[in-house]
């Protein structure tokens, strides 16, 4: 239902004001629409108020003065209502054009102000070209105006943003997980994406678990125990590469050498070797195959590393690995959560840079390209894996980001503090969910990095509650307010 909000009575470039009409609300940051002359709209977005009155001049102003006593408390009120009232005072909202949309209900950035005395409205159903560019395919939660949430389903459309990469970024408690569930869920209902998840804290299968389409479309996959959702995740040691355990070990350089010079002499049974022969005969075949002598040390640290993968990730030659059945069910356009709970980062880290070389791999490999369905891989505290001091160059995860466009992966690296991300990751994601961040740092870095100008939105950042955020991506006119959905609610609804 649409709502009379008023009448402009000033415009300059994109900057606009209107006088609020008697007894309706206009809140910081709501989106209102100018209806054009020619069936054309603005839509514009307040930023600020100021109130005026045919009393606001200095004489006005002294002679409703001369109306109070010398404490300026009201002597007669009856006498002061008799000035101040009928229509002498207006609030005028100033507010910035966001998009216009032609007669023909085209969408195009701001290209011509509004008539003066043009009416304002409130967004209604009726804009039909905004409320579909800002719906998108994968629904995540309503159009928030000022103080009240719209009827009004915002998203994001899959086949843009998601090879573009996702930026998730807010403080504990501020609704990233749950977030995270209504975008599964969401792209479960499409059914057009695949979605992989690594899921740091168990927190997803459970409730993701209860969509009706959870029996076709969600994969569940755990490396220590299996369940009635969840199936065993375990792959072979041959799978395993040095560059996926690099990273998350501390090694020296010696230890660097060793590791590549074992895996150039056994190639993809050098896991195998590992685990199987004491380091002293491992030193001694390496003595052999390349003249160079390690120290014991160096070897069992290796050695030892590569025993604790085995333990966590279930290295088993006999099975054939779970691998190739998690691609071809991400191709199909499945969610599929890979719980680590209970693996240590070492674990993790080489199953997760595993899993998505494999998966950039494999999509690299393909050769119609378009013929894929876009998978986005989701990343949680990602600043581990990305962070500043990162040496970018070998990371899988810079990778994807800087090269997976173009083969349909995408990634969603979800945060609390963006800050502690690597700027060239940071730089190249194109969608961001901005939920409330308590830290000023953060905010700063965000506006820096982001593409779509948040500036002017800085106060509704810094005010955000648990489960609302700004939604800004590439080929959305502007960064728009919305309340996630509540993914109990959700569910219930679809
Ligand atoms: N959009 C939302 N609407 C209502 N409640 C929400 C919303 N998002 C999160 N919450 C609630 O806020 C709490 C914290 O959310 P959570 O998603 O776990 O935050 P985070 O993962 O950022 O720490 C949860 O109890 C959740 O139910
Ligand atoms: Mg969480």
């Amino acid at each position: 239902m649409t709502q009379y909000k008023g009448r402009l009575t000033f415009a300059k470039g994109t900057y606009v004001e209107f006088v609020v009409a008697p007894n309706q609300d206009v809140d910081f940051g709501d989106i209102v629409v100018v209806e054009g002359k020619n069936n054309d709209r603005f839509y514009v977005r307040t930023y600020d108020f100021k109130v005026k009155s045919r009393w606001s001049g200095l004489n006005g102003v002294n002679y409703l003065m001369s109306k109070l006593d010398e404490n300026g408390q009201v002597v007669n009120q009856e006498e002061l209502d008799f000035y101040l009232g009928g229509n002498h005072t207006v609030k005028v909202a100033m507010a910035e054009q966001l998009c216009y949309s032609d007669g023909d209900g085209h969408l195009f950035n701001p290209k011509t102000c509004p008539d003066f005395f043009c009416e304002v409205r409130s967004l209604s159903t009726d804009d039909t070209s905004l409320l579909k560019e800002l719906k998108g395919d994968i629904e995540i939660g309503y159009l928030k105006t000022g103080r009240s949430v719209l009827d009004l389903p915002v998203g994001i459309y899959g086949s843009k943003a998601i090879t573009e990469h996702i930026g998730i970024f807010g403080t504990t408690g501020s609704g990233k997980s749950n977030l995270v569930k209504v975008l599964a869920s969401s792209v479960m209902d499409n059914g057009n994406y695949g979605l992989l998840i690594f899921d740091v804290h168990n927190e997803y299968c459970g409730d993701l678990a209860q969509h009706t389409k959870a029996e076709q479309s969600l994969r569940v996959y755990n490396p220590g125990s299996v369940s009635a959702s969840a199936q065993k995740f375990y792959i072979s040691p041959s799978e395993i590469e040095p560059q996926n355990i690099v990273s998350c070990a501390n090694f020296t350089e010696p230890q660097l050498d060793a590791l590549y010079k074992i895996s150039s002499v056994w190639q993809d049974s050098w896991m195998e070797y590992m685990l199987k022969y004491e380091t002293q005969d491992i030193i001694e075949e390496l003595a052999g195959c390349t003249g160079q002598k390690f120290q014991s040390r160096t070897i069992s640290k290796i050695k030892s590393i590569c025993w604790n993968i085995e333990q966590e990730l279930n290295l088993s030659d006999s099975e054939q690995s779970v691998l190739s059945n998690i691609l071809a069910e991400l191709e199909q356009g499945k969610v599929v959560i890979i719980e680590l709970k209970n693996v240590s980062p070492v674990g993790e880290q080489v199953l997760s840079t595993l899993l998505s070389k494999k998966l950039l791999k494999h999509y690299a490999n393909k050769p119609n390209r378009n013929d894929s369905r876009p998978i986005l891989v989701i990343l949680e505290e990602a600043h581990r894996f990305l962070g500043r001091k990162e040496r970018v160059s070998e990371n899988i995860f810079a990778r994807l980001v800087s090269e997976a466009r173009k083969f349909n992966l995408g990634l969603c690296v979800v945060d609390q503090q963006p800050r502690l991300l690597h700027d060239q990751v940071l730089s190249q994601l194109n969608t961001l969910f901005i939920l409330g961040l308590a830290s000023k740092a953060d905010r700063n870095k965000l506006e820096t990095m982001c593409r779509k100008d948040i500036l002017q939105q800085r106060n509704e950042i810094k005010n955000l509650d648990c489960g609302e955020m700004i939604v800004a991506t590439n080929y959305m006119r502007f960064a728009a307010p919305v309340k996630v959905h509540k993914f109990d609610d959700f569910l219930q609804r679809s």
